[in-house]
């Protein structure tokens, strides 16, 4: 989707969710951000779970991890600042070997995709011989140079059901594995050792108990809970589905099983209802400050790069994966 550019526009989104102090320190600094993109030409993607004042205030376009790698694959600008965290930009740095690929931080990682490596996928491939793989996009370069086809959970059971194999490796998160299981009839074998360290903390219990305190409430979780959790939800999906299922929705209390900025972002989306309940912040997308998102466009850093011999065997499961609506 695309963002907006304009600084009053912009400002009064914000002022919907930030104080008037923390407004008038980051708006200089949007300022700034806004002209050094225009005179670098570069594209700014924004991830759901950025802080509203990176998400509103530095994006060209903002929504889920599909979406925005398939902005990063139509891109014609020079530099490419991804607002995510490094999994995301090395996707876009493997579509776009002769783009300037950044993010703020190299250190805003994943829990998912630190819990996978090459050599992990290559130990189960031995294991099953002949078994497709299928590998969630939270992972490093080197996992998807092992993998057939990439996917995201906006459409990781389109994937499943688009390759001919009743059998099929699903790496590395456990939780989703699960959740794609309960919706097809192929047989998954999972990752016992990925976990997504936001949403596994969700329970059950959580879910039954705001739900005795409000009447008409909307759950909506994200599929890397576990499926105690998406079974108690109204609806699972990826942060951009989850906010197309409220549009079509009229409830007035939402809650939302996810990670904390998606309900501070959506506040302004949708004025009228109310985003009620508890949630978990993601230490590696709170990295990204607007701070550090003005250096990295001033200094040109931090590049990601992936080395040559595992691109050109990653590209193949990231493209494959893109074609898939
Ligand atoms: P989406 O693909 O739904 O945007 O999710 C990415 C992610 O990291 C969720 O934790
Ligand atoms: Fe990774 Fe979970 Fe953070 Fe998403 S929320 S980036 S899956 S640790």
């Amino acid at each position: 989707m695309q963002a907006m550019t304009d600084l009053d526009e912009i400002r009064q989104t914000l002022e919907k969710t930030m104080m008037p102090h923390e407004l008038e320190e980051a708006m200089p600094l949007i300022e700034e951000i806004q002209r050094l993109k225009r005179e670098k030409n570069a594209v700014v993607l924004g991830h759901n779970y950025m802080t509203p004042a990176v998400f509103y205030g530095c994006s060209d376009f903002i929504g889920d991890s599909l979406g925005l790698a398939r902005k990063a694959a139509d891109t014609e600008a020079d530099i490419i600042l991804f607002n995510g965290v490094h999994f995301m930009a090395e996707t876009a740095s493997i579509l776009n070997p002769d783009k300037k690929v950044l993010i703020a931080d190299p250190e805003a990682g994943c829990s998912l995709a630190e819990s996978i490596t090459g050599a992990d996928v290559r130990a189960m491939k031995a294991q099953y011989p002949g078994v497709p793989v299928v590998t969630y996009v939270n992972c490093s370069a080197e996992v998807k140079a092992e993998t057939d086809i990439c996917c995201t959970s906006a459409n990781a059971l389109k994937v499943i059901e688009s390759l001919p194999d009743d059998t099929i490796l699903f790496l590395p998160d456990a939780y989703l594995a699960k959740n794609m299981q309960l919706q097809t009839k192929k047989k998954l074998i999972p990752y016992e050792k990925g976990k997504c360290m936001v949403h596994e903390q969700y329970t059950g219990e959580d879910i039954a108990y705001f739900r005795k305190q409000f009447d008409d409430l909307l759950v909506i979780a994200h599929p890397e809970c576990d499926t105690d959790v998406t079974q108690a939800s109204d609806f699972s999906g990826s942060t951009s589905q989850m906010e197309g299922f409220i549009a079509r929705s009229s409830n007035k209390n939402v809650l939302l099983v996810t990670e904390c900025s998606m309900a501070d972002n959506l506040r302004s989306v949708f004025p009228d209802r109310m985003f009620v309940g508890t949630c978990h912040t993601c230490p590696h997308m709170k990295k990204i400050t607007l701070r550090k998102v003005r250096d990295a466009l001033l200094f040109e850093q931090f590049e990601v790069r992936v080395p040559e011999d595992i691109r050109v065997r990653a590209v193949k499961s990231v493209e494959r994966m893109i074609a898939i609506g």
